[in-house]
């Protein structure tokens, strides 16, 4: 049987962003599991496109999927367990109304690289119904199901630069004065984010309850000063994944070596990213990681706006 034909209506195409974490304070786990964290994240030109489409009614939500050249997107779910998805039911069984349109993800953001890209997709997914489904959800109830979703999708709907508290899920935006430029080098494979924490309790089984703060950072953006910034980056899951994954060090080193004021892991990793001193400072850094037979290498600006409609929606 064909599917019966779509109805009349404006398919919407929202834009949202990946993350880095300039400061990852992470405490002892709290009796839910969850770490309490102290996190300064910043939104970075990297993103993905989810674009949703009127469906019949019955339909349901149907996800198809697009990806960047030489992404691996192998392990994208496209049923009922992707984020994109489950922010679509969410935010349908809050409303009390049926969840029937087409989404189509057009991803650019590394799968599990600790950049937030799933975060990203169920943020965009949030805003792109609202909008299909002329809701007007206010935006504190928008956050809430943001956060039900996963710590890290508040931020996504928020963007910018901003103070992650809580299990990173409470989102207070933070005074910026920078144009920050960010070389990011993607992994081929991917870090369980768990896994990484659960090795950071190994590693550090006597961490406080009471995350680091993020002062250095906070101040750095606050003043611009892009010297400080790189001084004051922290991250408490960089040495587990490091220890997880050895290599990474090397990477560390050679994004210095070539230019970089410094390097870190991207949240969980494995994604290192490396800031600089300008574009310029960049673009040569990134030319000599790609030289040196790194794959899929880019140059970032940051800050950038969390997810947002696009004026024209994108061809599916
Ligand atoms: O919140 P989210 O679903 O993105 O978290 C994924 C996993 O990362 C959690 O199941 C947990 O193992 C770990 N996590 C954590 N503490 C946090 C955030 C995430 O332990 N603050």
């Amino acid at each position: 049987m064909s599917p019966a034909p779509a109805p009349a209506g404006a398919p919407v195409t929202v834009r949202a962003p990946a993350k880095v974490n300039l400061h990852l304070g992470v405490g002892a786990p709290r009796a839910d599991g969850f770490h309490p964290l102290v996190t300064v994240y910043q939104a970075v030109g990297l993103h993905d496109d989810l674009t949703a489409a009127p469906a019949a009614p019955g339909e349901g939500l149907t996800l198809s999927l697009t990806a960047r050249p030489h992404l691996d997107v192998s392990g994208v779910p496209l049923d009922a367990t992707n984020l994109a998805v489950r922010a679509g039911l969410a935010l349908a069984a809050h409303h009390g109304r049926p969840a029937d349109a087409r989404l189509h993800l057009d991803k650019s953001v590394p799968v599990a690289g600790g950049l937030a890209g799933g975060s990203a997709d169920a943020a965009a997914a949030l805003v792109a119904l609202d909008r299909l489904w002329e809701l007007q959800t206010p935006d504190a109830d928008l956050l809430r199901l943001a956060a039900d979703l996963g710590s890290d999708v508040p931020f996504a709907l928020v963007g910018g630069s901003a103070l992650g508290t809580g299990r990173g899920e409470v989102v207070d935006p933070a005074p910026d004065a920078g144009a920050w430029w960010w070389v990011v080098v993607p992994s081929d494979e991917g870090l369980s984010t768990p896994r990484v924490y659960r090795h950071h309790d190994e590693l550090r089984p006597a961490a406080p309850a009471e995350p680091r703060p993020a002062h250095a950072v906070l101040a750095a953006l606050r003043a611009g000063d892009v010297h400080a910034l790189a001084a004051a980056l922290h991250n408490d899951l960089q040495a587990p994944a490091l220890d997880l994954r050895p290599d990474l060090a090397d990477l560390l080193e050679a994004g210095e070596r070539a230019g970089a004021l410094r390097g870190l892991v991207s949240g969980s990793g494995p994604t290192c990213v490396f800031l600089c001193a300008d574009v310029g400072a960049a673009r040569s850094t990134a030319g000599a990681l790609q030289e040196s037979g790194r794959d899929g290498v880019l140059v970032v600006p940051a800050p950038v706006a969390g997810a947002h409609v696009l004026d024209v929606p994108r061809e599916v």
